[in-house]
């Protein structure tokens, strides 16, 4: 992102500051509590939204390097992404030709020796493009097979702006930019390809995706929920909200922000004053703060659990020890805060929800992220 625009955004917070309010939605919205509980709309969603749609895997630091991989298999269909020799990525069904053990023993890694896939079960080879070039004992056990038909199953890969994007059904192709709907615009110039990732962690939740992904997308609940720690440091209910197709971008201002007042324009650091929520429909947010930005990736596993995972992305690779131990403990408390904070209030709805007492639930108009997430779900689904 440009840092004009950076700085254009910086005086529409200090408006909405100044003015004590927030970006409007047109009206109060209310959805239909079965949405969230429903299993046949579940069926639908991880069907129509995480296996026929293109899915966010990550910025291009996750494979900085040939032979390096990144897989999951959260979709519904198990996912290897791998940095080619040339430069440019491939995904793959991870299914083993032989039997089906996926190919790797890690989420993210290098291949072995940078060039090979051997499968933990027998032994079957593959390159990086996925070729099968190594069958132990296959002159005898599997003479007449045709290797050339039993490499990995290719899957549309998109890198563009620093992101990748894979689409889980091998049948289906996309466009990576009619997929961003514009928020590319914004999200292109903060360097994602160039960033250190310092890695995941995984939260495992006895509640439905959509409850989860709900939690990022207004900041209506600081000053009640995050009272000890969020509102300490940013302004509740005050948010810049803009429209990238079915994504959109949220702005925060830190409570700082008024100390611009005193700084000549030339000299601001508009991310010292702001965060912005990234929302890359259906399932991940990209959280843009100070020096560094972090990823959350929600799947959902049955009506009622779903998994998350925070990855934390650093300007550049800790120099030092102490250097690495600050942003780790700083990773940590964020993610402590997710989960004491949203995610064990979130627990207590979900009781609710499943005590199926008929009820709409209201969505304000100072909520326009939560509104914007339902409508888009409305909108594939029905
Ligand atoms: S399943 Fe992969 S080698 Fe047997
Ligand atoms: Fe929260």
């Amino acid at each position: 992102m440009q840092h004009q625009q950076l700085v254009d955004e910086i005086k529409v917070l200090m408006a909405l500051v100044a003015a004590k309010t927030t970006t409007l939605a047109d009206s109060v919205m209310e959805i239909d509590v079965n949405e969230y509980t429903d299993p046949r709309q579940f069926e639908r969603e991880k069907v129509e939204l995480f296996r026929h749609y293109p899915q966010f895997v990550g910025p291009s630091c996750v494979v900085p390097d040939a032979g390096d991989y990144f897989a999951f298999d959260d979709t519904g269909i198990p996912i290897l992404i791998v940095r080619q020799s040339s430069g440019g990525l491939k995904a793959f069904i991870n299914i083993c030709s032989h039997r089906g053990a996926p190919l790797n023993e890690c989420a993210h890694g290098t291949a072995k020796n940078g060039r090979l896939f051997s499968c933990p079960y027998h032994g079957w080879t593959y390159d990086l493009e996925g070729k099968l070039v190594g069958v132990p004992f296959g002159n005898e056990g599997f003479n007449g097979i045709d290797r050339d038909t039993l490499g990995l199953r290719a899957l549309d890969v998109k890198e563009k702006y620093g992101m990748i994007f894979v689409m889980p059904n091998p049948e289906k192709t996309f466009d990576i930019d009619e997929v961003l709907g514009g928020i590319q615009e914004r999200l292109s110039g903060f360097g994602f390809e160039d960033h250190y990732y310092l890695g995941a962690k995984q939260v495992s939740t006895d509640f439905s995706w959509k409850l989860n992904m709900d939690t990022f997308h207004e900041y209506y609940h600081f000053e009640f929920l995050h009272a000890e720690s969020i509102a300490t440091m940013a302004y509740s209910n005050t948010a810049s909200y803009l429209q990238y197709g079915r994504n959109h971008s949220m702005g925060s201002p830190a409570l700082s922000i008024n100390e611009l007042k005193n700084i000549p324009e030339e000299q601001w650091e508009p991310r010292n004053y702001s965060s912005y929520v990234n929302f890359i429909f259906p399932n991940t947010v990209i959280f843009v703060v100070q020096d560094h930005f972090q990823t959350w990736r929600v799947y959902p596993i049955t009506p009622d659990r779903s998994v998350v995972y925070h990855s934390m992305f650093l300007p550049k690779e800790p120099a030092t020890p102490q250097e690495r131990q600050h942003y780790e403990e700083y990773f940590q408390m964020i993610n402590d805060v997710a989960v004491a904070e949203d995610y064990s209030l979130v627990d207590k709805i979900n009781r609710g929800l499943k005590a199926g007492i008929q009820r709409n639930v209201l969505i304000g108009r100072n909520e326009p992220g939560v509104q914007n997430m339902h409508r888009q779900l409305h909108d594939m689904l029905g």
